[in-house]
């Protein structure tokens, strides 16, 4: 008896820590379309920063090769959640923000956009691992590579560039 008892307890307690772990990882989702228009807006806009911040170190030296393996590393983490900040119905044809450039293909060819997410995750992952190297040449190079083959795969395809 005792012993179910403490079993049960120990459930709910690692079901209970889970919860709150996945509270701490999870995008806190915005409620309406209009308001996940804008918490994505905010994340892409940290993408932008850490970009601008990484291009800095690989053009001009500026900052260290630690930030950019932080920056990288801070950039994997949000394209691995870039998914959840497109869910169908947060178009530009749908939510009628100015400021919306999330095309209609998006949701006709979610399988590619996917990749596209994919791609920025595998591509940021090898820009921290080079960082780590602390090679200039090598982390320029994967810089780039990061924002043709990460940021631009998606873009091209699925972002219309609005003014601001
Ligand atoms: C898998 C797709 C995808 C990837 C990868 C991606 N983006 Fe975006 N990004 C979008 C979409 C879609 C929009 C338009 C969102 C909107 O207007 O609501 C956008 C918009 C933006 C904006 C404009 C935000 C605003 O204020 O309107 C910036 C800046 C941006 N992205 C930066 C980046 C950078 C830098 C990277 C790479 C490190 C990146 N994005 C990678 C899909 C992506």
């Amino acid at each position: 008896m005792n012993i179910r008892f403490s079993f049960s307890q120990k459930i709910l307690a690692t079901a209970s820590a889970a919860a709150v772990a996945g509270m701490l990882t999870l995008p806190v989702l915005a409620a309406t379309p209009a308001e996940t228009v804008k918490l994505r807006q905010e994340t892409m806009k940290q993408l932008g920063g850490h970009m601008k911040a990484i291009k800095g170190f690989a053009m001009e030296g500026q900052g260290s090769a630690e930030d950019v393996a932080v920056r990288a590393g801070e950039i994997n983490k949000i394209a691995a959640k870039i998914p959840t900040l497109l869910p169908e119905g947060t178009g530009m044809d749908e939510v009628k923000d100015p400021k919306n450039g999330a095309k209609p293909e998006i949701w006709l060819d979610w399988e590619k956009f996917l990749k596209a997410a994919n791609s920025l995750e595998a591509e940021s992952k090898t820009l921290a691992a080079v960082a780590g190297g602390g090679d200039k040449a090598a982390i320029a190079a994967a810089f780039q590579s990061v924002g043709k083959n990460g940021c631009g795969s998606c873009h091209k395809p699925f972002r219309i560039k609005l003014e601001k």
